[in-house]
């Protein structure tokens, strides 16, 4: 089968990596792509939400499977787009529709969802222009720290956490009456403050049928030690040491049965990833978010665990028949380190050659912000490239990776040098 990837991310240069390996792949094309997915693929230089240019390139080299990588065409509903256009309705999406996708476009949607399905989750209540000042009143009830988020996408800056009562009004104000967040500020979600370990789960999930990918643990902060300023994740491991089979049994029968039965008792049609944000509190899950869609960095580990051929995966989900598939995950750990342009997550500087990519033997190089031009791979995005490495400890894998990251350059290249740290 022909497939498109939607995306141009580490993420996606990591699912093209794994589906060119599929024999059951003939044709495969990434939107617009990097220099990673130029290796194993086609690129073909088109936004992920100009559906009608997507539709054009789906009919024209007969693309059977699109595999929407970013939350963004999804949210915008990319996939209804194809249910409702005779020309390409035949074409399976890996994504969920729109109404499932709201999980991730609307924080409220999301608390809404988990309340009605009894899935533990942190204590919350939402606010908007009019009602702003029960929210002063609101967050007076609450021991700091305050937890505030926007309620629609904000490119990963919409969770503001502070400790000062008349800091976290301030910003109340500045979210919901000076649209800091513009649209997406319109509603804001105060949530009671979860005090825990992160982890994230990952479920397939076929309309009918689930099965569980590997755990990750990814590192958000920029700075060593988690302070800083949140990034989109500067490495990840996976699988998560502390998430044992028990607590592993609890994920599984509070969070994700019900999840997926929600699904259905809500008529949210889901084929897709499903992308869980989890902290362990005490004993107990909790879920903090859902995504849409897979992680970055963390796919950056999780795929390379996963040893059945991945279009045969895909297209269970697509045909509902997750049920009669096993799949088979390597035991080994494995570990990714980002490497980002300096200044990253504010302003950065783009178009560093970076050099050493070809001498990397024993870990992966899924490439991210970085594209071809003129014959050198350069740098254009705040993340450049994860570099993964097996271990059959975590220690192992990561020391491998650090190892590699010694033989890669670009100006003002900055890292992570504890990814691991706390585990
Ligand atoms: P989100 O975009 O919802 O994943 O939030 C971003 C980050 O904020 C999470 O990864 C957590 O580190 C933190 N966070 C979100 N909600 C809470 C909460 N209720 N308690 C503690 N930390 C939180
Ligand atoms: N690494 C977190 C995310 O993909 O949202």
């Amino acid at each position: 089968m022909n497939i498109l990837i939607l995306g141009s991310g580490g993420r996606e240069h990591t699912f093209a990596w794994k589906i060119a390996q599929s024999p059951l792949c003939k044709k495969l094309f990434v939107a617009p792509g990097n220099s990673g997915t130029a290796e194993v693929a086609t690129n073909v230089n088109i936004g992920v939400t100009d559906f009608e240019a997507i539709k054009h390139l789906v009919i024209e080299k007969h693309i059977d499977m699109v595999v929407v990588g970013p939350e963004d065409p999804l949210v915008n509903g990319v996939h209804d787009f194809f249910l409702n256009d005779d020309a390409i309705k035949h074409v399976s999406v890996i994504g969920p529709q729109k109404a499932a996708a709201t999980l991730e476009g609307s924080k409220e949607f999301a608390k809404e969802f988990l309340y009605r399905h009894d899935i533990p989750t942190a204590a919350y209540k939402s606010f908007t222009k009019e009602t702003v000042d029960n929210g002063y009143v609101f967050l007076e009830t609450l021991k700091p720290p305050y937890v505030l988020k926007a309620d629609g996408l904000a490119a990963g800056k919409g969770v503001v956490i502070l400790n000062d009562l008349e800091e976290a009004k301030a910003e109340l104000k500045s979210m919901l009456v000076d649209a800091k967040f513009g649209k997406a500020s319109t509603k804001v979600v105060i949530e009671e403050f979860l005090d825990g370990i992160e982890l994230s789960c990952f479920v397939l999930s076929d309309g009918k049928n689930y099965k569980i990918l590997p755990t990750a643990k990814d590192y958000k902060r920029i700075g060593e030690g988690d302070t800083g300023l949140n990034t989109g994740g500067m490495g990840a491991v996976s699988p998560v040491p502390f998430a044992t089979p028990d607590f592993l049994n609890k994920i599984e029968e509070r969070i994700v049965k019900p999840t997926i039965e929600g699904f259905k008792k809500d008529n949210l049609p889901y084929i897709g990833f499903v992308f869980i944000g989890l902290i362990k509190v005490g004993d107990d899950p909790k879920v903090i978010e859902y995504n849409v869609r897979m992680g970055d960095p963390e796919t950056e580990v999780v795929l390379p665990r996963i040893k059945t051929d991945f279009v045969e995966i895909l297209q269970a989900m697509a045909n509902s028949t997750l049920d009669q598939i096993n799949i088979e995950i390597d035991d080994r750990t494995a570990t990714t380190i980002m490497l980002v342009s300096g200044g990253y997550p504010e302003a950065y500087e783009k178009g560093k050659e970076i050099s050493g990519v070809d001498t990397i033997k024993d870990s992966i190089v899924f490439h991210a912000g970085a594209q071809w031009h003129d014959g050198k791979i350069v740098s254009s995005g705040g993340r450049v490239m994860a570099i993964t490495s097996y271990g059959n400890a975590y220690q192992e894998a990561i020391k491998k990776s650090y190892q590699n990251i010694e033989k890669l350059h670009f100006d003002k290249m900055y890292y992570r040098k504890d990814i691991g740290y706390d585990l």
